[in-house]
């Protein structure tokens, strides 16, 4: 392989999975990490090795080739915008934007810039993801007419706790349908439709609401998606108390394909009724495939293979001078999907039109669409992050986060 591409992270926590990702296996070579918490980031550096950085506008005066995007879950466009005008390739973490406008002003700049732009959706990546994409490429139950999409990722409140340090930190603030991408990115990929409309309904915290959290967005959503194509796609999840669940199915004319238990990560079941089966073929099997190539990187990586293939995908395209599959247009529309399914929740699940962000007469309509639920975007008539409104955690709530995220070394939170 020619010379390394030199990477730059932004975010030691989630980030740390891509400074491991920076290998020579994809022809990547960690040389700078940023993050404003000065303790984290020197702990960070002293364990890679590479140049730190607490000021981003520094840190892009790095020799480097290109950046990663993870920080907070709201703030990647105006980073991603920055490194593009830097003339950096960029790849980022979800959500790729916040809002709609944000969302138009992203997809203009990596147009004007010629750089490489990934939107890092990890899930599609998995090697029954993988193998349910090239079933479904190869026309096995036909064109899709319904998916679902479910993640469902429920924990400790401690644990909960001590990874959202801070009243207004993202994970105690964002409301349940902007983390739509895990559900939504993998259905995308495998049968390469698009949004066209969403409805959503939020699922209320408060029945299971613990009297200590200081959450103060709802426990998950159902999001109801019309493709481009004309299928309906369901999408279900996020921190509700039931069950921990990852999972996709897939029903066409001629049969289904799914993830399957005991592990939906590798394990396939495809299903053809009788009359529908071709001479040969059984009516329902259970498998789990493996990788066509590089199976022992990916399986050694985390979210079942998916942090490899994120970096050695965004390698590939950077050099080759273009776009990934999962290119600043599919990023925005899985943005679009959790914002609008948001302004549908609170409408009661009213449709939403989703833009065609390839279309600048799509993007000029949304371009001063600023609508945020996030706190430093209060004002008159922006949203709340809750159906049940603004909510005010109570102050024994406070004082318990207090002392969780004080033990965690948080001491500014
Ligand atoms: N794809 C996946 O499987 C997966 C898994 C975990 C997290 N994530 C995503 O990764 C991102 C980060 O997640 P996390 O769990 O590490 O969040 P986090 O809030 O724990 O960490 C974010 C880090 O970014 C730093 N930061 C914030 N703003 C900054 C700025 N302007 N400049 C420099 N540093 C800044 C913070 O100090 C913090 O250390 C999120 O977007 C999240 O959705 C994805």
């Amino acid at each position: 392989m020619s010379k390394p591409i030199r990477v730059g992270v932004v975010g030691v926590g989630r980030g740390q999975s891509f400074a491991a990702g920076a290998t020579e296996a994809v022809g990547m070579q960690l040389v700078a990490l940023c993050d404003t918490a000065e303790a984290r980031l020197a702990e960070a550096g002293k364990q890679w090795g590479v140049a730190t950085y607490t000021d981003y506008e520094r840190f892009l005066e790095h020799d480097m080739d290109a950046v990663v995007l993870a920080n907070y879950f709201h703030q990647h466009a105006p980073l991603a915008i920055r490194a593009l005008d830097a003339d950096k390739h960029v790849m980022s973490e979800t959500t790729a934007a916040k809002t709609l406008a944000e969302c138009a002003a992203l997809c203009r700049t990596v147009e004007r810039s010629g750089r490489t732009y990934m939107f890092a959706e990890n899930y599609p990546y998995s090697v029954a993801g993988q193998e349910l994409r090239r079933l479904y490429q190869a026309g096995e139950v036909g064109p899709v007419r319904y998916a679902e999409g479910e993640y469902n990722h429920p924990g400790e409140e401690r644990w909960r706790l001590a990874i959202s340090p801070g009243l207004n930190h993202w994970r105690n603030w964002m409301p349940c349908t902007y983390y739509c991408s895990h559900a939504l990115a993998p259905l995308m990929c495998i049968t390469d439709e698009m949004p066209a409309r969403v409805n959503a309904l939020a699922i209320s915290e408060e029945a299971s609401q613990s009297p200590n959290t200081v959450k103060v967005a709802d426990a998950g959503s159902v999001i109801l998606i019309r493709t481009v194509g004309g299928a309906v796609f369901r999408l279900w999840g996020l921190t509700m108390g039931s069950i921990h669940r990852v999972r996709y199915e897939l029903h066409g004319e001629r049969g289904m394909i799914a993830t399957a238990e005991p592990d939906h990560w590798s394990t396939i079941r495809r299903h053809a009724e009788e009359w529908m089966r071709r001479p040969g073929e059984p009516n329902d099997i259970t498998y789990r495939p493996d990788w066509p190539e590089h199976g022992d990187l990916a399986r050694a990586s985390g979210h079942g293979g998916g942090d490899f293939w994120t970096s050695f995908h965004f390698a590939n395209a950077i050099r080759a001078g273009g776009q990934p599959y999962l290119d600043v247009y599919r990023g925005a529309a899985m943005s679009a999907v959790g914002i609008l399914a948001w302004r549908s929740c609170l409408a009661d699940g009213a449709p939403q039109a989703v833009p065609d962000f390839r279309d600048e007469e799509a993007r000029k309509a949304v371009e001063a669409d600023h609508w945020s639920p996030f706190p430093e975007d209060a004002a008159p008539g922006q949203p709340p992050p809750s159906i049940r409104g603004l909510i005010q955690p109570g102050a024994e709530a406070v004082a318990h986060a207090r002392e969780v995220w004080g033990a965690h070394g948080h001491t500014r939170a």
